[in-house]
């Protein structure tokens, strides 16, 4: 059987697996999906195992996404764009890297009713989930996509990639800015647990508000933008879901229904607590 799996560290409550499992079960298809763990040190040895044990097609998840770029003998266009892989496919003897991050925000947004067309962003990060994001919505026709992170000088380098309607704001001048329509956490800081300093004046009220992040590390964020009175707030479980249908298709060359997917996951991590 052909084999799959997604490699991280920590890795081990990854929801891939599940997910995997229920697309391949609407085709009928018994989908050999595993969750392996694989720091950074370990991630070139154990892919290439991986292929040897039959190995087809993988995902990457933190902290190896950019590290799978340079695994790579060929890469999508998006791929090289975001300088950052999340989905392997072995084409003979070689690894061809795609990203479906990005194409994953946008199908979650729009099933929450929410279009990046003509809307002014804020965008909280600059590694490597920011990238994905940040093109997504320059691709999605955003009217306006600000650009903010702790180190400064990372943001100023994306949104040079970027180009406009893309800019940058120190995160301390936020609270100048007027209501965005979008903000997107897409830093590292929840899984931490510390609470989320909210960086935006009281009365610029963001109409949604959508963390990358799913389970506790995305609670400190939307419990910033509930008090804050945004008046819509998801996290990215559903992305999670929408990168992994296109992952599926890439690797099955058919594509599953998500509807009762994102219901299956959320249950499952409800259940966590
Ligand atoms: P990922 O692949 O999840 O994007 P990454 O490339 O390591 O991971 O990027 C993490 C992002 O979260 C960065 O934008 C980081 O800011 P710095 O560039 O200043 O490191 C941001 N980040 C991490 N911890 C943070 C914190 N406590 N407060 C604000 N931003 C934080």
């Amino acid at each position: 059987m052909n084999r799959y799996a997604v490699f991280g560290q920590p890795i081990a409550h990854s929801l891939s697996p599940r997910i995997h499992a229920a697309f391949g079960a609407q085709f009928g298809i018994a989908i050999d999906y595993r969750a392996i763990e694989a720091g950074r040190e370990t991630f070139a040895a154990t892919l290439e195992a991986f292929a040897r044990d039959g190995g087809r097609g993988a995902n990457v998840t933190l902290p190896l996404k950019e590290d799978a770029v340079v695994l790579c003998d060929a890469l999508s266009d998006r791929a090289r764009r975001c300088g950052s892989v999340n989905t392997l496919l072995r084409e003979g003897e070689r690894w061809a890297g795609d990203s479906t991050d990005g194409v994953g925000l946008l199908r979650d947004l729009a099933r929450h009713g929410i279009d990046a067309r003509g809307l002014r962003v804020l965008l909280l990060g600059a590694g490597g989930a920011a990238r994905a994001a940040a093109f997504a919505f320059l691709d999605a026709g955003a009217r306006e996509l600000v650009v903010t992170n702790r180190t400064a000088a990372r943001a100023q380098a994306l949104a040079h990639v970027l180009g406009p309607p893309a800019r940058t704001c120190a995160w301390d001048a936020l609270r100048h800015q007027a209501a965005f329509d979008l903000v997107v956490n897409a830093t590292s800081a929840g899984h931490a647990g510390d609470a989320f300093d909210w960086p935006l004046a009281a009365g610029a009220t963001p109409a949604a508000c959508y963390d990358l992040s799913y389970g506790r590390a995305a609670r400190p964020f939307l419990a910033a933008a509930r008090a804050a009175h945004a008046r819509a707030m998801h996290d990215g479980l559903g992305m999670l879901v929408e990168q992994a249908a296109e992952s599926f298709e890439r690797w099955h060359g058919v594509r599953p229904e998500t509807t009762p997917v994102h219901e299956q996951v959320r249950a499952m991590l409800d259940a966590r607590g």
